[in-house]
């Protein structure tokens, strides 16, 4: 019985946690060095893929003939262009989120929160509660719950950036074609996860 009791108060604290932090003002950007602590296999897969380096080529000369075929102009640098920021950093223009390569240097590229939503909230509720999730276990609703996006749940957020807008379309050259299920396994290798119920 004091077993189910100490159980059942555990929950009650996690529970407790999610609505004080859900309550909270706003959610922030924080970059992927963060999530990097506990997500190390990921941060390295997601680490080579061209999304991680991706502002680089904003800079003149970088791609040159991608970017004459698309009718860009090679030659310009595109690195403080807001029209190719909004794209090619994480977060642009929203709380927390990428300013220019002088100020906010770690959101460049397309990372973590791109895809799985800005993560200050998610992140410290994290942090307090890793020894509850371990013993307990967790469902993909309760972190939703503190705002992090399940990808494959959320093909529009990928498409504000694969979608009609970027000069690099289906009608630029076929390799950028948008297939949803081959790039949800793309974007960083998938491991198995431990601490989610019913896994
Ligand atoms: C303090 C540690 C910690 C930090 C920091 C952290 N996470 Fe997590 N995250 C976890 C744990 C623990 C799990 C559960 C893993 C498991 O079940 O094996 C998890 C699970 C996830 C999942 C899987 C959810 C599901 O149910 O499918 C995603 C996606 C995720 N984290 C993304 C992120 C992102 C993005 C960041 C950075 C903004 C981040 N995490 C930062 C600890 C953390
Ligand atoms: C903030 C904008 C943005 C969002 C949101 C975004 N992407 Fe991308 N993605 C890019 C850019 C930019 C590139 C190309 C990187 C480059 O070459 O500069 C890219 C490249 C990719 C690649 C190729 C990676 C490689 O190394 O071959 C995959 C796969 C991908 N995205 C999948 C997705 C999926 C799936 C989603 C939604 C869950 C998504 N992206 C959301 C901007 C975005
Ligand atoms: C609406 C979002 C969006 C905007 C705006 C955008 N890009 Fe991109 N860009 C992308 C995506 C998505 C890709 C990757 C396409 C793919 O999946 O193959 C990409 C890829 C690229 C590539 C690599 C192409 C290749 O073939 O390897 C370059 C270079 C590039 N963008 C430069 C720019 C520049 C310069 C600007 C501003 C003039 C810009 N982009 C604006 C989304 C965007
Ligand atoms: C281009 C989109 C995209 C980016 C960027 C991205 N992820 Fe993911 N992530 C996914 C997809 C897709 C899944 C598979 C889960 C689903 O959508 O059902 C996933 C799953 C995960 C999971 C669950 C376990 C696994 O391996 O599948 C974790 C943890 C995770 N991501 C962490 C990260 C971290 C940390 C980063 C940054 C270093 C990151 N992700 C960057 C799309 C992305």
């Amino acid at each position: 019985m004091k077993k189910i009791i100490v159980g059942f108060v555990a929950i009650l604290f996690v529970v407790a946690a999610f609505a004080a932090t859900n309550a909270n003002a706003e959610v922030k950007y924080i970059g992927a060095k963060k999530c990097k602590a506990c997500h190390m296999k990921q941060y390295k897969s997601w680490k080579k893929t061209t999304m991680a380096g991706s502002f680089d080529n904003l800079k003149a000369g970088v791609k040159a003939a991608e970017k004459t075929k698309a009718g860009l102009d090679a030659n310009k640098d595109y690195t403080h262009d807001a029209d190719c920021l909004k794209c090619h950093t994480t977060g642009y223009g929203l709380p927390g989120g990428f300013t220019s390569i002088e100020e906010t240097p770690k959101l460049a590229g397309v990372q973590c929160e791109g895809c799985h939503g800005p993560g200050s909230e998610y992140n410290k509720v994290m942090k307090k509660n890793k020894k509850a999730w371990k013993k307990d276990g967790y469902t993909s609703e309760e972190l939703k719950a503190i705002g992090l996006i399940i990808p494959s749940e959320d093909e529009a957020g990928c498409m504000a950036c694969h979608g009609g807008d970027s000069p690099f379309t289906e009608k630029v050259d076929a390799k950028h074609k948008w297939d949803f299920k081959e790039r949800l396994e793309n974007t960083h290798k998938h491991f198995p996860l431990k601490y989610k119920k019913g896994h």
